[in-house]
């Protein structure tokens, strides 16, 4: 049994086949437990199992889930359920990033209706849909749970080029605090993390870096060569195994007197 206890327990990760999903899907099965890979990217959640039960042996499960989907979320959590017999622990992780100026005087690359309803159905009605799916689970087999948010330092400084995606990870730290005084009762503990600048992941795509520099007015060179100046106490991006490692703690007993409050994972950079 490791120092976690995480042994025999079953993590379903929400965007779990890339990026930061894909490193909280290794910190699990490295624990010992079960991991339910739910994606819309199902390939990549059917490699992801393949990987992990060869790294690291067990049990785990590929769902081709969309978050933005009551049926297919519920859908997410009945599978593990039948697979495992039940759930421990929820990690909100799947998210996506559009940048658009509010306003752009060049009328280049504005803030749509469509790309609002997008990052918001995803970033922020997923949190909703799945925190519910889960949280019913886990108060009615009586054994609790954890539910843990991925949020963003973006969500409580802002982010230039980015409001629609800051503006549902500010959700994130508010979502995790109220549905913490709701389920806590119920033995089901609410935490969030919220990473700052990491080693490159899927959602740093060319778009996305293109979208950003023409948002700040700069190029993409400037742009990548910003994410190495920004003022970041420790010096250096994060690695998305230090948000994993930080996520199984979180999830276990261990850090079973945390409730209802974000862990920033910046580095420092954030001043909250
Ligand atoms: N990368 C960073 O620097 C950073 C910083 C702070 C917060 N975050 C947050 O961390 C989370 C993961 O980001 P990442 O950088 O690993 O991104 P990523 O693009 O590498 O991976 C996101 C995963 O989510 C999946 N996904 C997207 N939409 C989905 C949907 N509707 N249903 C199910 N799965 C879906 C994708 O297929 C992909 O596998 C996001 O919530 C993001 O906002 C990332």
């Amino acid at each position: 049994m490791s120092w976690l206890n995480l042994d025999g327990k079953t993590a379903v990760v929400t965007g779990g086949a890339l990026g930061i999903g894909r490193a909280i899907c290794d910190g699990f099965a490295e624990c010992g437990a079960h991991v339910v890979v739910a994606d819309v990217n199902f390939e990549g959640a059917t490699q992801t199992v393949t990987e992990l039960t060869s790294r690291f042996g067990g049990e785990h499960r590929a769902v081709n889930a969309n978050v933005t989907s009551r049926q297919s979320v519920d859908d997410m959590i009945a599978t593990a359920v039948d697979a495992f017999g039940r759930l421990d622990v929820l990690v909100n992780n799947a998210g996506i990033n559009i940048p658009r100026l509010l306003m752009d005087p060049a009328g280049k690359e504005e803030l749509t209706e469509d790309i609002w309803d997008k990052v918001v159905a995803v970033n922020q009605k997923g949190l909703f849909l799945c925190a519910q799916a889960a949280a019913r689970q886990m108060v009615s087999s009586g054994a609790g749970g954890v539910i843990i948010n991925v949020a963003s330092e973006s969500g409580m400084e802002g982010s230039e080029g980015q409001s629609v995606y800051a503006g549902t990870k500010a959700a994130a730290y508010t979502l995790t605090r109220s549905w913490a005084k709701e389920l806590g009762r119920h033995g089901v503990r609410v935490v969030g993390v919220a990473p700052g600048i990491l080693e490159a992941t899927g959602l740093r795509s060319p778009e996305y870096e293109r979208a950003l520099a023409y948002t700040r007015g700069i190029t993409v060179e400037q742009l990548r060569a910003g994410y190495e100046k920004v003022s970041i106490p420790l010096g250096r991006s994060g690695r998305l195994s230090e948000v994993a490692d930080t996520v199984c703690f979180l999830a276990s007993e261990r850090a079973g007197y945390i409730h209802g409050t974000t862990v920033n994972i910046s580095g420092g950079k954030t001043r909250v």
